[in-house]
């Protein structure tokens, strides 16, 4: 499947693995990237920007083929060094960046000076036609089902995907919702040149976080997020459970972040991803889970939803009239 996507990025399939918190390291993005996707490793998840780029360097010893790295600039208290983590990935001979949260632009000159491509990650048309003005050269969008933050619009891609298409002029991947390869084969039809998943790669083989974590996965339907932070404009989508629902009900009475700001600690979130105690904390998932039934290698994922979508798509046009090739019921054709 080629599409500007596979030709902008010199990747072999348009699949992205999508920055995530705690997740985006050296082996799962390696892994994603030597099936022929773009495997991104999350900046932030590294301590230092030094030791982001010897996180670079590990998973340069697992591919030769293209990476990414993800950089999320949110408004915090206290921020991290954001320039010297841009620096870090300039020199860190990643071919793309990944940006999220904020407008790229005051990086602009050193990213496109230092040669990488950049895939701008937003929630909206407006903010894609922003990123395109500013001169990123694809933008990633991501729609209401997304894990993480959709934004305050909460529109699904089904809507979001082909008014990104009738807007936008330069390359951009869909995401929010993808899991397999009816959604990649959506994805293109709906005018999109590849899609972007994360809670698909948070369960796989390669994803650090533990097996627990890949269980409540597995288990979880699409009815089991949340949504917090709504009345403070921060929205993000998160596992259901205990915490999670604490956090809205004290912010729907009127709290304000101080009082959920123990709740929602980032060390309770990597509390769960690394002891696998699912109540620890929040942590982000997306809708996609209901989609989700096993536990893959990374680089099987990328290849069963490239053939799958294939198998759709063929079926769709009619070269597989009954449909005999493709068993939608639980992507099984995938496994073939
Ligand atoms: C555990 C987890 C952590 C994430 N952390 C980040 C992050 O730090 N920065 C970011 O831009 N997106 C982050 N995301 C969002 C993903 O990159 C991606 O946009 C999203 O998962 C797409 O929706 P999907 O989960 O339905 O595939 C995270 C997603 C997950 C599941």
């Amino acid at each position: 499947m080629r599409t500007p996507i596979t030709e902008l990025l010199g990747i072999e399939h348009p699949v992205v693995q999508g920055g995530m918190m705690w997740v985006g390291r050296a082996e799962l993005a390696a892994a994603v990237s030597e099936a022929g996707g773009l495997g991104i490793i999350t900046a932030l998840t590294q301590p230092t920007p030094a030791d982001l780029v010897a996180e670079v360097e590990r998973a340069r010893r697992l591919t030769g083929k293209p990476l990414g790295v993800n950089l999320t600039i949110l408004p915090t208290i206290d921020p991290p060094p954001y320039a010297d983590y841009v620096r870090a990935i300039a020199d860190s001979g990643v071919e793309v960046i990944e940006t999220a949260g904020a407008n790229p632009e005051p990086f602009m000159d050193l990213l496109k000076g230092a040669g990488l491509t950049v895939l701008h990650k937003c929630t909206s048309v407006r903010h894609a036609l922003k990123a395109q003005r500013i001169g990123v050269d694809a933008v990633s969008i991501d729609g209401f089902e997304c894990a993480g933050h959709p934004g305050e619009d909460d529109v699904p891609g089904l809507v979001l995907v082909p008014a990104a298409a009738d807007a936008l002029d330069i390359p951009f991947i869909a995401s929010g919702g993808f899991a397999d390869g009816r959604g990649l084969a959506a994805a293109l039809v709906l005018g999109a040149h590849g899609v972007n998943m994360g809670t698909r790669f948070m369960c796989t083989v390669e994803s650090p976080v533990a097996d627990e974590v890949k269980a409540a996965i597995v288990e979880q339907g699409e009815l089991d997020t949340v949504l917090i932070f709504r009345p403070l404009r921060n929205t993000a989508r998160v596992a259901a459970n205990e915490v999670s629902r604490e956090v809205v009900r004290l912010l729907d009475e009127g709290g304000e972040f101080a009082d959920v700001r123990e709740l929602v600690a980032g060390s309770r979130g990597r509390t769960v991803f690394e002891q696998g105690d699912t109540e620890a904390g929040i942590w982000s998932v997306g809708m996609a889970q209901g989609l989700i039934h096993d536990v893959p290698a990374a680089g099987d994922v990328v290849r069963r939803v490239v053939r799958q979508a294939e198998d759709v798509l063929r079926a769709a046009l009619g070269a597989d009239p009954d449909g005999s090739g493709v068993d939608q019921q639980r992507g099984s054709a995938l496994s073939r």
